[in-house]
């Protein structure tokens, strides 16, 4: 089939590339012609493994293809992916839909007869009705993949959600995803109002859970309990499960933080804010759990940052990525700064990106080398190769041996046995 994946950011531009692995011709199409002409030469224009090699493959058989042009979109395509960001609004919850409005309103007048939008994006529910008469066929296709793990995801996702207006359409959405289907993937076919809450109602969830092991953290320090021992053990029961319940410094990036704050708005709309009520307490317990990390830190260096040296490892939302928004590691790393510490800041992948928004603070390409003179070492981001440090030959490099675990990822004994004085979150120590 001919496909169009339209906005090639992250998820549009692994969306595009793994429908060609899977067969179809793609052509992927993007404003932005910088990123347009990166993915052509087989450019990744940002860290995602595995993704390269995809893309690069595709283009050399020739399924995969870029340009910038909707009209040329409108001529190629049978069946047109909307992947454009649904940022939150500047000064406001609510999703900004400009650019979902943009791109289906500027593709209407070039479709061939027949041809099925279909949107990706998260999108407050009721949209893809308020698009229905735009465009002659409509459908919602919500996208659940994970940084780090696109390509996976996206060739062997858990589920495919599709919300359709009549049978034929799903008969085009089936045939596009058969060779994924073919693996026993479930299929749910649903109206596109569920199809568009499916999505936000994934990302609420996973939101409480780990903010709901954040404030068991939060308990267990007061009470001398340890959350990391604890979440194993209520994870053993199936029905509450063992993933998604890493307590520590919370979530960032580019979706949950977004997606509750929109849903929360989306809700009140519809006069039900009090339903989802609880998602401004995940929130504001996320909110939180970054505070504490700081207070940790400055507890370690004497009550005050003044003129000390702090190094925090990790700048991006998570290992596996170098996507910076939201990232907890660099809201740490900003409120300390502003504090008066000098902060330099370590990360495998996110540098150059953190240091595009952030030129203020300091940066270092290797591990130990930005914990030396460090007064605190805070881990902020659960980067393996943390784990590959060793306690002693660090603390030959710091000023004082002191370290904050804000992901509960390391070997904490091992650190308190070479000398070091530790903190970790939800955990007394
Ligand atoms: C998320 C959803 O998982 C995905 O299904 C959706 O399509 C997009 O949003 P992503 O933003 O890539 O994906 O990251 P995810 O792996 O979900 O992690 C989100 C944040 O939660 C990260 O900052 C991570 O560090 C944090 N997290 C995750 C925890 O603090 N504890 C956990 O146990 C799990």
């Amino acid at each position: 089939m001919r496909l169009t994946v339209i906005g090639t950011g992250y998820l549009g531009a692994v969306h595009a590339a793994c429908m060609a692995e899977i067969g179809h011709d793609v052509l992927g199409v993007d404003v932005d012609e910088a990123k347009i002409a990166a993915l052509a030469e087989g450019r990744a224009p940002f860290f995602e493994p595995g993704f390269p090699e995809v893309l690069k493959r595709n283009l050399e058989n020739g399924r995969l293809r870029f340009g910038t042009s909707l009209a040329e979109a409108g001529a190629f395509g049978d069946v047109h992916f909307v992947c454009v960001g649904t940022p939150q609004r500047p000064g406001s919850h609510a999703a900004d839909l400009r650019y979902v409005d943009a791109v289906v309103g500027g593709l209407a007048p070039h479709l061939r007869p027949g041809a099925l939008v279909v949107g990706k994006s998260t999108v407050p529910v009721g949209t893809a009705a308020r698009l229905a008469d735009s465009v002659p066929a409509l459908a919602w296709n919500p996208e659940f993949l994970r940084e780090g793990f696109a390509v996976e995801d996206t060739l062997r996702p858990d589920r495919l959600v599709v919300g359709v207006t009549s049978a034929a359409d799903e008969d085009v959405l089936r045939a596009v995803y058969a060779p994924i289907l073919a693996a026993g993937t479930p299929w749910v076919s649903t109206d596109p109002a569920t199809a568009e809450l499916v999505k936000v109602a994934a990302n609420s969830f996973l939101a409480t859970k780990i903010s709901f092991i954040n404030a068991m953290a939060e308990i267990c320090e007061a009470a001398g309990a340890d959350v990391t021992t604890l979440a194993g053990a209520i994870g053993y029961d199936a029905r509450i499960g063992d993933r998604f319940l890493r307590a520590g410094v919370g979530f960032g990036g580019g979706c949950l933080p977004k997606d509750i704050r929109a849903f929360r708005h989306r809700a009140a709309e519809l006069g039900l804010a009090d339903s989802v009520r609880f998602l401004h307490e995940v929130d504001e317990i996320n909110g939180r759990r970054r505070t504490r990390a700081v207070d940790l830190a400055r507890e370690l260096v004497g009550g005050s940052f003044a003129g000390t040296s702090v190094t925090v490892l990790g700048a991006t939302f998570k290992p596996d990525s170098d996507d910076i928004r939201d990232s907890p590691a660099l809201a740490v790393a900003n409120a300390i700064r502003a504090e008066g510490a000098q902060v330099t800041v370590h990360d495998p992948q996110g540098i150059d990106n953190a240091r595009a928004v952030y030129p203020d603070l300091d940066y270092s390409p290797k591990a130990q080398k930005a914990c030396e003179g460090a007064h605190v070492v805070v881990l902020a981001t659960e980067w393996a190769e943390y784990r590959e440090l060793d306690p002693a030959a660090v603390r030959e490099v710091v000023a004082a041996p002191a370290l904050v675990d804000a992901r509960n990822a390391l070997d904490l004994p091992a650190w308190q046995e070479a000398g070091w004085d530790v903190r970790a979150l939800g955990r007394s120590l």
